[in-house]
C-alpha cells in the first residue's frame, strides 16, 4: 500500500521540481547522523559533504575509502600500472576525496601528478583546499579540463552509476581522449550480479532485457538517480575507445560494484 503511494509522491516531486529540495532535505538529515569523529591522519570533510558521496558514517567513509584505494592500486598493478611509479592519475567523480585522500599523496610522492574532477563544485572545492593535487569541477557532460593523451590512469568509483546511457557513453569517449594510448580506466558500475541483491523495485528483472536501466530518472549525476548496466552492454559502450582488459562482476553477498578495467586504444 505504502509503496505505490511513495512512487506517486516521487513522480509528483520529479514533475514539479520539488525533488531537488526534498533530496537536499534528506541529505541534511543524514548529515546529522554521521556518528563520532574519526581521525585517520588525513583531512576529513565535513558531514554535509560526506553524505553527498556515501552513507551517513564517517567511519565507513574513512575505512572504505582506504580499502577502495587499495583495491584500485592492486587492480592497476595487475594490469601493469604502478601508482608508486610516477603516473599521471585522475579521480573522475572524486566526490569529497574519499579515495583521493589515500591515493593522491602516494602518487605525488612518487613523482606523478594527481587530478580530481567532480560535477559538484562544493566537493571539488573542498578537495582543492584540503588535499594534495589539482581539483576542478566539470559539467554533467564532457569535457574534462585535462589535455588529450595526458594521463596514464583514470579511476571512477560509483559515477557511471548515476548517469543516463548517452551521458555515460559521452564520458567513456572523453576518458579515452585524455588517456595516453595504453592508459587504464578503472570504472565501477552496477551490473546484473549486483542488481540481484541491491537493485530497487523491478530493476534486476528489466536489466536482462534492456541492458541499461535508469531508476529515478531525475537529478542526473546525483545519488538520487541510479543506473544499472549489464557487463555486456558496458563492454559494447567502451568498445570504440578501449580494449576491455577485464570486467570483475559485482557481488550479491556484499555491496561491491562491478569493475571494468579498460585499456585506451592507440589513436587511429
Ligand atoms: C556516489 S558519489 C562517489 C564519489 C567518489 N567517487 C567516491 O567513491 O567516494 C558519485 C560522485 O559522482 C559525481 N558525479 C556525478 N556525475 C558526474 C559527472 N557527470 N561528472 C563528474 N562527476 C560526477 C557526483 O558529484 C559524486 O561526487
Amino acid at each position: 500500500m505504502l509503496r505505490p503511494l511513495r512512487r506517486i509522491a516521487r513522480r509528483v516531486m520529479e514533475r514539479t521540481g520539488l525533488i531537488g529540495p526534498y533530496y537536499r532535505w534528506l541529505e541534511r538529515r543524514s548529515a546529522r547522523a554521521v556518528g563520532e569523529a574519526v581521525d585517520d591522519g588525513r583531512p576529513m570533510p565535513p558531514a554535509e559533504l560526506v553524505v553527498l558521496v556515501s552513507g551517513p558514517s564517517l567511519r565507513w567513509f574513512s575505512e572504505r575509502g582506504r580499502d577502495d584505494a587499495a583495491m584500485f592500486r592492486a587492480l592497476a598493478a595487475r594490469h601493469g600500472a604502478d601508482v608508486a611509479a610516477g603516473l599521471d592519475v585522475l579521480d573522475f567523480g572524486c566526490g569529497a576525496g574519499r579515495i583521493a585522500r589515500w591515493l593522491a599523496p602516494e602518487v605525488i610522492a612518487a613523482g606523478g601528478t594527481f587530478t580530481g574532477s567532480d560535477l559538484n563544485p562544493r566537493l571539488a572545492g573542498w578537495c582543492a583546499a584540503n588535499l594534495p593535487g589539482t581539483y576542478r569541477a566539470n559539467g554533467l557532460k564532457p569535457p574534462l579540463g585535462n589535455a588529450a593523451n595526458s594521463l596514464d590512469m583514470i579511476y571512477a568509483h560509483s559515477v557511471l552509476t548515476h548517469l543516463t546511457e548517452p551521458t555515460a557513453q559521452a564520458w567513456l569517449a572523453e576518458i579515452a581522449r585524455v588517456l595516453r594510448p595504453g592508459g587504464l580506466a578503472l570504472m565501477t558500475f552496477h551490473d546484473e550480479a549486483y542488481a540481484q541483491a541491491w537493485a530497487p523495485e523491478d530493476v534486476a528483472a528489466r536489466l536482462a532485457g534492456e541492458g541499461y536501466v535508469v531508476w529515478n530518472n531525475a537529478l542526473e549525476g546525483s545519488n538520487y538517480i541510479s543506473a544499472w548496466t549489464t557487463r555486456a552492454r558496458l563492454a559494447d559502450m567502451a568498445a570504440p575507445g578501449f580494449e576491455v582488459a577485464e570486467i570483475i562482476p559485482g557481488r550479491n553477498d556484499a555491496p561491491a560494484q562491478a569493475i571494468a578495467v579498460l585499456r585506451a586504444r592507440p589513436e587511429v
